[in-house]
């Protein structure tokens, strides 16, 4: 496995990701089980729970083992090569699993199906069934194509789907947070990233069904929500891309307005949200959070290179002051702000001035997390079309060690900084490493790891934390209380 953990920092391979998903059907049974994988990012883990609703409704019970599937769907991601080469291992076993059960189902789902359609099934023939993202409602019927003798192909994009009535099925019932899909698509078009050809158009889900998906998990002891969206700050209901109003009859909603609804069901309902894009970020969001307590004061920001010359090759639409003034702004509002980011090292051109640049804008952030990368090149994107992927990869390696390095260094500062205060935690569960801790995040997105010493705690619950010590992954404290 090639995960580089470095705690909260972490230079992540997508295609290790890959988790199975339990979730135990409702309703009229059809006697047959689903086993669901995801790769990738939190949208593919919050998919994954939207293709497990659909296939409750039609009768399936889902399982955490593989061999007494009769159906396997496979979630996967291609943002960077290595996640898709992991997917492609991950099938070739499947294939061994389907020459000792010929009746078994095996799909792909995701960006991944979408990027090779029907070149899988085809050419490589190593699925029956192929859907992209926006065709999840219609795999009940590509399953039963496949199961007529048939191979099955979903990937239509679309202008609107966006699942919006579909109440995903939770992956960890009885869980403390939970992601709820905000918007899909992406129109950015940054010239690294295959999202908006596997994704498609950007488009936001009502706000109305958001809000009642966000109560009922409180209401199902769920205590923390996080919006996800590729781009949040674009978010608009029922207004046009120049903000023109769509329909008269109804109310109109931005990012900052969803966030505040809420943000309004609950003191004890934490917000958070994920990813913002510092070409959109208006001050009218940090002021919205500055307002609300259980907003959690974290922003992702994605910087991914601090070199304005690099951005406008990457199409990202701002300049390193732009950036850095973003930043001024987050920390005018809301001091306390946690901030981290997404690093590329190594895309098209850039030279060691380029990167050195990178290197300084961190130096003047002192982000608290960060996701690092090195540049992999994928097809059809802007920048495989205009630009020549010219950074040798030893390069490349040289300059991600030297950002991982610096980035360790201002994990640790961070957290030390939050030693001696006192911070409201929410309780996650027992401690990993012993049974005599627990351990919960702070409105920062620390983790924070006590001792129990006989509390009569709950999962979900808040509890004040005083910081006593910390490594660059985890602080360490005691109950305040
Ligand atoms: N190569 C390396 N990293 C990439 N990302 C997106 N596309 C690529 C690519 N082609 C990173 C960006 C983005 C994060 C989700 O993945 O940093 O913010
Ligand atoms: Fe990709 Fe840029 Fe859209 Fe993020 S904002 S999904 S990096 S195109």
């Amino acid at each position: 496995m090639s995960t580089i953990d470095l705690g909260r920092n972490k230079v992540i391979d997508e295609s290790i990701q890959g988790e199975a998903t339990i979730i135990q059907a409702e309703g009229q049974k059809n006697g047959k089980k689903l086993y669901v994988e995801s790769y990738g990012c939190q949208m593919n883990f919050s998919d994954s729970e939207v293709v497990a609703s659909i296939m409750t409704k039609e009768g399936y019970e889902t399982t955490r083992n593989m061999d007494e599937a009769d159906v396997v769907l496979i979630n996967t991601c291609s943002i960077r090569e290595n996640a898709e080469t992991r997917v492609r291992n991950r099938l070739t076993e499947f294939k061994k699993k389907k020459e000792d059960n010929p009746g078994l189902v095996v799909g792909i789902l995701g960006c991944m199906a979408e990027r090779l359609k029907k070149s899988l099934l085809e050419e490589e023939k190593l699925v029956d069934l192929v859907a992209g993202p926006d065709a999840y409602r219609d795999l009940p019927n590509l399953v039963n194509e496949v199961e007529g003798g048939q191979r099955a192909v979903n990937v239509l994009l679309s202008r609107d789907e966006t699942y919006a009535d579909i109440s995903p099925v939770r992956l960890d019932q009885g869980g403390v947070s939970a992601f709820v899909t905000i918007m899909r698509g992406c129109d950015n078009m940054c010239s690294f990233c295959v999202v908006p050809f596997t994704r498609g158009r950007e488009r936001s889900r009502d706000p109305q069904t958001i809000v009642k998906e966000c109560e009922e998990l409180f209401q199902n002891g769920y205590r923390e929500v996080t919006l996800l969206g590729q781009n949040v700050d674009s978010y608009r209901f029922n207004l046009s891309s120049k903000g023109e109003i769509k329909d008269v009859n109804l109310p109109t909603t931005n990012f900052a307005q969803l966030m505040e609804m809420v943000a309004l069901i609950s003191p004890d309902l934490r917000v958070r949200f994920s990813t913002s894009h510092p070409k959109d970020m208006t001050d009218d969001v940090l002021q919205i959070m500055a307002k609300y307590e259980n907003i959690c004061p974290y922003i992702h920001l994605p910087v991914q290179s601090g070199n304005t010359e690099v951005l406008a090759r990457m199409n990202r639409g701002y300049s390193r002051e732009w950036y850095l003034e973003r930043i001024e702004a987050i920390r005018k509002y809301i001091p306390d702000c946690a901030i981290s980011t997404d690093i590329i090292s190594g895309f098209c051109g850039e030279t060691e001035e380029e990167h050195q640049d990178t290197l300084s804008l961190m130096d003047l952030v002192q982000y608290d997390y960060a996701y690092m990368f090195k540049y992999s090149e994928r097809p059809k994107t802007l920048a495989e079309r205009r630009f020549e992927d010219d950074v040798p990869d030893d390069v490349k390696s040289r300059r991600l060690t030297e950002i991982i390095d610096k980035q360790q260094k201002h994990s640790l500062l961070a957290h030390q900084k939050q030693v001696g205060r006192t911070d409201k935690v929410l309780i996650e569960g027992l401690s990993k490493r012993s049974k005599e801790h627990i351990c919960g995040r702070n409105g920062r997105n620390a983790m924070v790891v006590f001792p129990i010493n006989g509390y009569d705690w709950k999962k979900g619950q808040y509890v004040q934390v005083k910081i006593t010590d910390c490594t660059s992954a985890t602080l360490l404290g005691e109950i305040a209380e």
